[in-house]
C-alpha cells in the first residue's frame, strides 16, 4: 500500500489507473479505523480493481462546539490497519493541501432539500462541509464507485442526491450498519463513552429492534412508533433525545403511515457524545 499526501499526485495516479482500464473504488474516511472501516475497504475491493481510502478530518463539517480538535488522529496506526486489507492507496492530505486558500473561503457544494432536516437541524452547515469535501475527493480520486456506511443514513442520502443532481458517473454503494455483539452501532465516537454511558447508549439499538418487532406485530402509525421509541430512549439514564423521526428513505420527508420506504432515524446525546442509529422498518439490515 502506498500513502499519498498530495492531491496532484493522487490525481496523476487516478489518471494512470483509469487509462489502464482499471476501476477505482473510493472509501472516504476521517480515520480512526475500526471494524466498520475495514469492512468497507474489503467490500470496495470486491467492487473494483483498485481501492483508494481517503483519510482526512475535514474541518468544515464540524461545528464550533464539536469535536474537531479531539477527533482521534493516528496515521501510522490507520496505515498499518489499511495495509492488512486490500487497499492500494491511502490518500491522506493535510488541511493546507485540501484548502490552500483556507477552509473559510472555499467554494461550497450545497445539496438543497435534504440537509436542513434531522441532523442538519442541530448541525447547521455540517452537510455542506461533507458534500464539499466529498465533491473535492471525487474530483481528485476520480472513482468509479464510492462506499459509505448506512449508519450515517442522511449523509448517504445527501451524497446520492448530489451525485444524481450533478450528473456524476459514480456509483454510490451503501454498506449495512455494523453492530457490536450487544447491538451498539459501531462508530469512532463510541470510544468517548464511559462504561455507564455505553450501557445507556444501547437504548438506540434497543429502540431500533423494538420498532421492527412492533411493525412485524402490525403497528402502522409512525406517531405511535416514535412515541414507543422515545419511551425506550428516555428509560435509559443520561440519554437526551435530539430527534426520533420516521421518514421516506429518499426524500427524508416525515411519514405518518409506515410503508416499505420507511426508515426510523434516531439521534441522541449520551453524556457529551452524540450517537445516531437507524433502521429500515420492514427488511432486516
Ligand atoms: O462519514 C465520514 O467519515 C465523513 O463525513 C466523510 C464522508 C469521510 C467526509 O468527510
Amino acid at each position: 500500500m502506498e500513502i499519498i499526501h498530495s492531491p496532484q499526485e493522487m490525481t496523476a495516479w487516478a489518471n494512470r489507473t483509469r487509462a489502464a482500464g482499471q476501476r477505482i473504488a473510493l472509501v472516504p474516511t476521517m480515520g480512526a479505523f475500526h471494524e466498520v472501516h475495514l469492512r468497507l475497504m474489503r467490500t470496495a475491493a470486491g467492487h473494483a480493481d483498485r481501492v483508494v481510502v481517503s483519510l482526512f478530518v475535514n474541518p468544515i463539517q464540524f461545528g464550533p462546539q464539536e469535536d474537531f480538535d479531539r477527533y482521534p488522529r493516528d496515521l501510522a496506526r490507520d496505515a498499518a490497519l489499511a495495509a492488512n486489507v486490500k487497499v492500494d492507496i491511502l490518500f491522506a492530505p493535510s488541511p493546507q493541501q485540501m484548502y490552500p486558500q483556507g477552509s473559510g473561503t472555499t467554494t461550497k457544494v450545497v445539496v438543497s432539500g435534504l440537509t436542513d432536516t434531522l441532523c442538519g437541524r442541530s448541525r447547521p452547515g455540517h452537510f455542506d462541509g461533507v458534500t464539499t469535501v466529498v465533491a473535492k475527493l471525487f474530483n481528485i480520486v476520480k472513482p468509479n464507485l464510492a462506499i459509505f456506511g448506512r449508519k450515517d443514513f442522511q449523509q448517504l442520502a445527501v451524497i446520492g442526491k448530489m451525485v444524481r443532481d450533478l450528473n456524476w458517473d459514480i456509483e454510490i454503494v451503501g454498506h449495512p450498519i455494523v453492530r457490536e455483539a450487544d447491538g451498539l452501532a459501531m462508530s469512532s465516537r463510541n470510544a468517548y463513552l464511559t462504561d455507564t454511558e455505553r450501557q445507556s447508549g444501547l437504548a438506540l439499538s434497543k429502540g431500533m429492534q423494538q420498532a421492527r418487532q412492533r411493525v412485524r406485530a402490525g403497528v402502522t402509525s409512525a406517531g405511535q412508533l416514535i412515541e414507543e421509541t422515545e419511551k425506550i430512549l428516555l428509560g435509559h439514564p443520561g440519554v437526551a433525545i435530539d430527534y426520533v423521526n420516521i421518514v421516506h428513505r429518499l426524500t427524508l420527508l416525515d411519514q405518518t403511515e409506515i410503508n416499505r420506504d420507511s426508515v426510523l432515524l434516531v439521534a441522541a446525546r449520551v453524556g457529551t457524545t452524540r450517537l445516531i442509529d437507524n433502521t429500515v422498518l420492514f427488511d432486516e439490515q
